[in-house]
């Protein structure tokens, strides 16, 4: 839409968890190699801790993709509300189980064992991964828990990664979950982004859609972006796609601050703590939030990932 506008091959800001786009700041870096290791190791359960919309998913995705995991069998589960039951039913599928395995967890864990014995003989691993795993409930956790057992006399047979927001964490610190802690021998947490950061998240983006962000952006318009989205990625992308398609109907290039703020307002991306607007006086009240924009990007907003929807969907690679 606003592409030949501002000079660009395709938008910068999609909301998909490209690996294309991959900005590694040092957390994004950490979290990346650890989960390389976990997935190439025999390390038990690696954890990745991160507020929604900080790039877990893409680093997992980023990590999938890596030489060890293309070594390994990965499974991956992305909405973990399943019953036990459906539980099972993913992992006889995923792991290429027969048809008895889906239907009975004695027999997809004794078969699970089996081909991970196989394999493990074979020097080839197998990970099962589980985004959004705050979803988990306990009684899959438990599952979970259940799984690291599958070990050979010196070795775990199978790598598995939880990648979940910090709630997670907390959860795991529940003295009922506590078994299931000890076996978490990696961990990583990603956090939002410095000013610095956002700045290069921006100029990385739009590099790599064949643009020059220092002509798509006024700093204080990045500045602003920064604040209101509070450092989360997805925020920072969803503002920016939003302020170049007001930009494109203004007929405004560089976007400004003003364009951002106005974003901002509909979106109700408040104002953190300390931003001043260039065209408020001192002392001069906050206007009143605008309601919820319709506009192109509203759909995409990155509130999912908070949800725990039973029956949402369920990916499988292998
Ligand atoms: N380091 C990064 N570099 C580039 N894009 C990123 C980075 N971190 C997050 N993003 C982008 O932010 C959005 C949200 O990331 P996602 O991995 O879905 O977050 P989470 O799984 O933590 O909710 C995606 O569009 C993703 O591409
Ligand atoms: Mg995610």
């Amino acid at each position: 839409m606003y592409e030949a506008f501002y000079g660009l091959r395709e938008r910068p800001f999609e909301l998909t968890p490209n690996p294309r786009f991959l900005l590694m700041t040092p957390r994004h870096r950490e979290a990346l190699t650890t989960l390389e290791y976990g997935l190439a190791g025999r390390t038990g359960i690696a954890l990745l801790i991160g507020e929604a919309g900080t790039g877990k998913t893409t680093i997992v995705h980023a990590a999938l993709q890596s030489q060890s995991a293309q070594q390994s069998r990965a499974v991956y589960l992305n909405n973990p509300s399943l019953t036990r039951t459906e539980f099972t039913e993913f992992l006889a599928a995923g792991f290429g189980l027969s048809a008895d395995a889906a239907k009975s967890k004695t027999t997809c864990l004794a078969e699970l064992t089996e081909m991970l014995a196989a394999r493990h003989a074979a020097g080839m691993m197998a990970a099962l991964i589980i985004d959004e795993a705050q979803c988990l409930s306990d009684m899959l956790l438990e599952e979970v828990r259940l799984l690291t057992n599958i070990e050979s006399a010196a070795e775990k047979l199978l790598s598995i990664i939880l990648a979940g927001q910090p709630e997670l964490a907390v959860r795991l610190n529940h003295p009922s979950l506590r078994q299931l802690k000890q076996r978490i021998g990696l961990r990583c947490a990603l956090s939002p982004l410095t000013l610095e950061e956002t700045s290069a998240y921006i100029a990385a983006r739009v590099q790599i859609a064949g643009g020059d962000a220092r002509t798509l952006f006024t700093a204080e318009a990045i500045d602003t972006v920064h604040q209101r989205a509070g450092g989360i990625p997805r925020t920072i992308s969803v503002i920016c796609d939003n302020a170049l398609v007001t930009g494109f109907a203004l007929d405004t290039r560089p976007v400004d601050q003003q364009v951002v703020l106005e974003v901002c307002d509909d979106f109700e991306f408040a104002a953190g703590p300390g931003e001043s607007s260039p065209d408020r006086a001192p002392g001069e009240e906050e206007p009143a939030l605008l309601p919820t924009h319709t506009g192109p990007a509203e759909s995409q907003i990155g509130v999912s990932a908070a949800d725990c929807r039973p029956g949402a969907h369920t990916g499988l690679t292998t």
